[in-house]
């Protein structure tokens, strides 16, 4: 069964400034960069989502969202047990975090079985890292999010593929 999630995708100047980023922390922290189709800020994490509950979490989308914003990614970090490392937002504008929690609440309120941990918005650098890293600042990417994903993965191929975009207007 494919996995769902929803994402903000960078835009093509901040994709390129991420891509470097992710090559230049593997080469560092000693792990594999993100190639850049897959560079992403996770919103909701799904899971396996079987195609009858697509039109659900489409829904859902059409009830979330908000004001576009500016993203500005500034810090550097390593989730150490997830070794993974990452780019994130020492001060994430309010409207990510309203379209992050309205959409949850409408994915929960149409039984999709959400993480509770805190929102951490971040974008994946790199996997598989064998060093960590003292969170430390990071040349600011930004970009102006104007809409956001549903994205599948396939995890036979191990590719992304985007169902469907929605218009942040507000
Ligand atoms: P990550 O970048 O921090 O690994 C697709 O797998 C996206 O969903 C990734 O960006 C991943 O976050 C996120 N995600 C959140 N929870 C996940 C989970 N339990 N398993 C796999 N991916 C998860």
């Amino acid at each position: 069964m494919p996995r769902l999630f929803f994402a903000i995708e960078p835009a093509e100047d901040a994709l390129r400034a991420l891509a470097e980023a992710a090559a230049a922390v593997a080469r560092e922290l000693g792990g594999r960069a993100v190639p850049p189709g897959k560079i992403h800020l996770t919103l909701a994490f799904l899971g396996e989502v079987p195609d009858s509950r697509i039109a659900a979490a489409e829904s859902a989308a059409e009830g979330a969202g908000g004001a576009p914003f500016t993203l500005r990614l500034d810090r550097l970090g390593v989730f150490r047990r997830a070794g993974v490392a990452w780019a994130g937002a020492s001060a994430p504008d309010p409207a990510l975090i309203r379209l992050q929690e309205t959409l949850a609440a409408q994915l929960v309120g149409r039984g999709f079985d959400l993480e509770r941990r805190p929102f951490a918005p971040h974008v994946t650098l790199a996997r598989r890292t064998d060093r960590t890293l003292r969170e430390t600042a990071f040349e600011p990417v930004a970009w102006r999010v104007t809409e956001f994903a549903l994205v599948r993965s396939d995890l036979s191929t191990g590719g992304y593929e985007r169902l469907r975009r929605w218009p942040l207007a507000g």
